[in-house]
């Protein structure tokens, strides 16, 4: 039932949004036929992060005070960072004993932490927890976030990757979902467009310096993650997105091993197997979001040429924050 209520109020948010993005500017899509440019951002006309979705986000969405965003560009790390922030916040509820009933070890990632663009849909918001904050994913540009959240000042997390790595996932993650119709998306064209900055919620390089000016600006409410630092020290990195949650481990817990467990639990090894069977929505496989899980696997796919390319773009956009390695 709940699934036909959501149906249903897609169709009316396409409906009420058509007019609006049918005008804007458009170019070839990835999965779907077309991207939409709205405040400087490029979006499909389907799945999560829709044109309309967005658009209605914007109109609808109303966050409260204490609320906690993850915010990422796709294929940045999104999954992941869900993963660890679920089960950072409900540690205590899943105890050592009742760890076998642990949500994120039957259910994909998504399914445990909504995004602001899909909770709009629904008549009821499915994440409440019993106790504040409320917790949202989002790929929404910061500087197209529903007001109020900007407004209210409320914390977010944002978690960035190299490029390079985010064009080559993209390019996989694409071509496994993407309308038949439409055929394979070629890796030449779809780099083309990558660099472009014709991406799903891209150009990616903007999305990033957007959270991170944000972040300049506001230190203690923004906590900017890079997949890459997560990968190589993910122990000291979860005790830090811990205490930014405002849920730190104590002494006891740390010495009992209980970030280890969770930085066990939400290890790429372990989602991809809980992953391995089932679908996320509607001719979306769980195992589409787990396919290598490492970092410079960009230098498996691209050639010298294009990882030229890609540097000198980051050189430039990334530069002024000494960004670029
Ligand atoms: P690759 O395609 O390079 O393997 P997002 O979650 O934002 O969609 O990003 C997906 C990328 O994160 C994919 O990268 C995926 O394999 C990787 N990923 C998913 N879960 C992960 C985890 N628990 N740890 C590390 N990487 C993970």
């Amino acid at each position: 039932e709940d699934i036909e209520i959501e149906k249903g109020n897609l169709t009316l948010i396409f409906d009420r949004y058509k007019d609006r993005y049918a005008i804007l500017p458009k170019e070839k899509g990835w999965q779907t036929e077309n991207l939409y440019l709205y405040q400087g951002y490029w979006y499909p006309s389907k799945y999560i992060i829709s044109i309309a979705n967005v658009m209605a986000s914007q109109d609808t969405f109303q966050a409260n005070p204490n609320d906690i965003y993850l915010a990422t560009s796709p294929k940045s790390g999104t999954t992941w960072i869900k993963a660890l922030t679920f089960a950072i916040v409900n540690r205590t509820k899943y105890k050592k004993n009742s760890l076998s009933t642990h949500l994120l070890l039957v259910s994909n990632p998504h399914d445990c932490l909504p995004y602001i663009e899909s909770e709009i849909l629904r008549n009821k918001p499915t994440y409440m927890t019993e106790n504040s904050p409320r917790i949202f994913a989002t790929h929404i540009p910061y500087s197209s976030l529903p007001q109020s959240i900007i407004d209210y000042g409320c914390r977010i997390v944002y978690m960035c990757r190299n490029p390079k790595d985010v064009f080559v996932s993209l390019f996989h993650f694409t071509n496994k979902l993407r309308e038949e119709y439409l055929g394979f998306l070629k890796f030449e064209e779809a780099f083309k467009m990558f660099c472009e900055g014709v991406t799903p919620c891209g150009p990616n390089w903007d999305h990033v310096t957007g959270y991170y000016e944000a972040g300049l600006k506001h230190p203690t409410r923004i906590l900017f993650l890079t997949y890459e630092n997560m990968s190589m020290d993910t122990t000291n990195n979860v005790i830090h997105l811990a205490e930014f949650l405002g849920y730190p481990f104590t002494k006891e817990e740390e010495a009992a091993g209980e970030v280890e467990e969770i930085v066990r639990m939400c290890s790429f090894e372990n989602l991809k197997e809980v992953n391995k069977h089932g679908n996320f929505r509607e001719g979306v496989p769980n195992h589409a979001f787990f396919r290598e899980g490492k970092v410079g696997d960009w230098n498996n796919h691209l050639t010298d040429e294009m990882s030229q390319i890609l540097d000198q773009i980051t050189k430039e956009k990334f530069d002024v924050y000494e960004m670029a390695e």
